[in-house]
């Protein structure tokens, strides 16, 4: 054993370990150098089912994983503590570890917990810092999150740049989704309304200005149900065998009385500011696979209460718009650490970026796109933008690939048949459904 390893053993039999009796698993709960089929995890953890089935003796499907490092090491940030949040990522996302839902890394001086929705893993604490003072409160905190696991994946669409697909790909990938068997809710948060009009709707008797105004309405009146029938859906979706697929998602649509919520004085009517949508949803966060947010390009108000509300932002750019990659870069570095700082509870963080609209001429413009990208990372000291852009870049294998939504006329002109381009064209479906599998969906 090296003397680093030999300093990481003492952390897990004298921290972790009864950290995770802490948490509610006993002895026969925990697993020492669990095998996660991309190298081993200090310990792993499961409640056992009947006594035939203790995760001592068959130790398959962890529901926790959790890597710990020498106290010598800085977990607090910099290139240690990446490193460690890479590791416990690979790790949920291996093979044998499909079921496992949470992740965490701690050297007994820092401690953060993780978790993992489909292909998602996401901070679900903050990175906290120990002492005798607050470890029971971290402690209470963790076992709270760890008992209460939410069904919902929060995603808010974002760029600061307008015109590279945020709407739209609210409404083709919530299509997406919901064709997939996923329960979804879009939520309509860009005074415009521009997604509430493509999917054909108007407000009902109770608005969202109203229950953002009033804590006391209940959000499910607000929701509104959108149904599809697809015709002809044996040719559209290879898994189904009836000619006609019912494919049904929810919509809390926008009502022109948001478009008053701009300036302070009518801002001033809802509690909390821009916390307030996140305190809205937070009760829909059991009853849906996936809750995704639409909102306006300036980073105002709207926008904000977006970012502010999501575990995850996806950034659409276009690869023959330089700016939308500089808008990518400031909401990355600029507006996402703003909201975590003011969060305090690790999220949200951005998703890698993708192209939207990427013509069949354009290989010469994505070259282009290449370089500039090239030159933003170099460029950006505070944060490594490598990640983002490229995210199957690795030591030995530069693969620059960026994932990307085609420029189909039939994607534009949907809006005017208030259907999502995904249910009239199988082309457009297979790119979003590769979206969700890309990003989000772990088949
Ligand atoms: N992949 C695409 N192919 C064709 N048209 C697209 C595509 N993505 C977006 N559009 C069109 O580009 C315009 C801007 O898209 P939109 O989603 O409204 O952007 P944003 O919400 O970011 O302002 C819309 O007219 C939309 O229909
Ligand atoms: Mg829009």
């Amino acid at each position: 054993m090296s003397p680093t390893e030999r300093v990481e053993r003492v952390v897990v039999q004298h921290f972790a370990s009864p950290l995770l009796q802490a948490l509610g698993f006993d002895e026969s709960e925990i697993r020492e150098e669990f095998e996660t089929g991309c190298g081993q995890v200090d310990l792993a953890a499961r409640k056992n089912g009947d006594p035939e089935d203790t995760f001592f003796r068959s130790p398959k499907n962890p529901y926790l994983l959790l890597e710990a490092k020498s106290r010598a090491v800085n977990l607090r940030e910099g290139s240690y503590y990446r490193d460690a949040v890479c590791q416990i990522e690979s790790y949920l996302l291996a093979k044998n570890c499909k079921s496992a839902k949470w992740g965490i890394i701690t050297n007994a001086n820092n401690i953060q917990l993780w978790r993992k929705h489909g292909k998602v893993v996401h901070p679900a604490t903050a990175n906290f810092s120990i002492n005798p003072d607050n470890i029971e409160t971290i402690v209470r905190d963790l076992r709270n999150k760890l008992e209460n696991y939410e069904r919902a994946l929060t995603i808010c669409v974002y760029n600061n740049k307008g015109g590279v697909g945020k709407t739209t790909t609210v409404i083709n990938l919530a299509a997406a989704l919901a064709a997939k068997g996923k329960r979804v809710l879009a939520v309509d948060f860009d005074s415009q309304g521009d997604l509430t009009r493509s999917f054909g709707l108007s407000p009902g008797e109770i608005t969202l200005t109203q229950c953002l105004k009033d804590p006391k309405i209940d959000v499910h009146s607000i929701i509104q149900s959108r149904s599809y029938s697809i015709k002809n859906a044996k040719n559209k979706f290879p898994y189904i065998f009836d000619s006609t697929l019912d494919i049904s998602f929810d919509i809390i649509p926008r009502d022109p009385e948001l478009e008053t919520l701009t300036d302070s004085q009518s801002l001033a009517y809802i509690q909390k500011g821009t916390r307030r949508l996140r305190d809205l949803i937070a009760p829909l966060r059991n009853e849906y696979d996936y809750i995704l947010i639409d909102c306006p390009t300036q980073w105002l108000y709207f926008s904000q209460s977006g970012v502010f509300a999501a575990d995850v932002i996806l950034i659409p750019t276009r690869p023959d718009d330089p700016s939308s990659l500089n808008n990518a870069v400031r909401v990355i570095t600029k507006f996402i650490p703003e909201t975590a700082r003011s969060r305090q509870d690790g999220g949200p963080i951005a998703l890698p970026t993708f192209f939207n609209g990427v013509s069949s001429r354009s290989e010469y413009t994505i070259r282009l796109a290449h370089e500039e990208i090239r030159k933003l990372i170099d460029q950006e000291k505070s944060v490594d933008l490598l990640p983002y852009f490229w995210p199957h870049f690795k030591k030995g294998n530069e693969n620059k690939s960026i994932f990307r939504i085609p420029d189909y006329a039939v994607i534009s002109s949907a809006k005017f048949d208030r259907i999502p381009a995904v249910f009239n064209d199988r082309r457009v479906l297979e790119y979003y459904q590769s979206l969700a599998r890309e990003y989000f969906i772990d088949e």
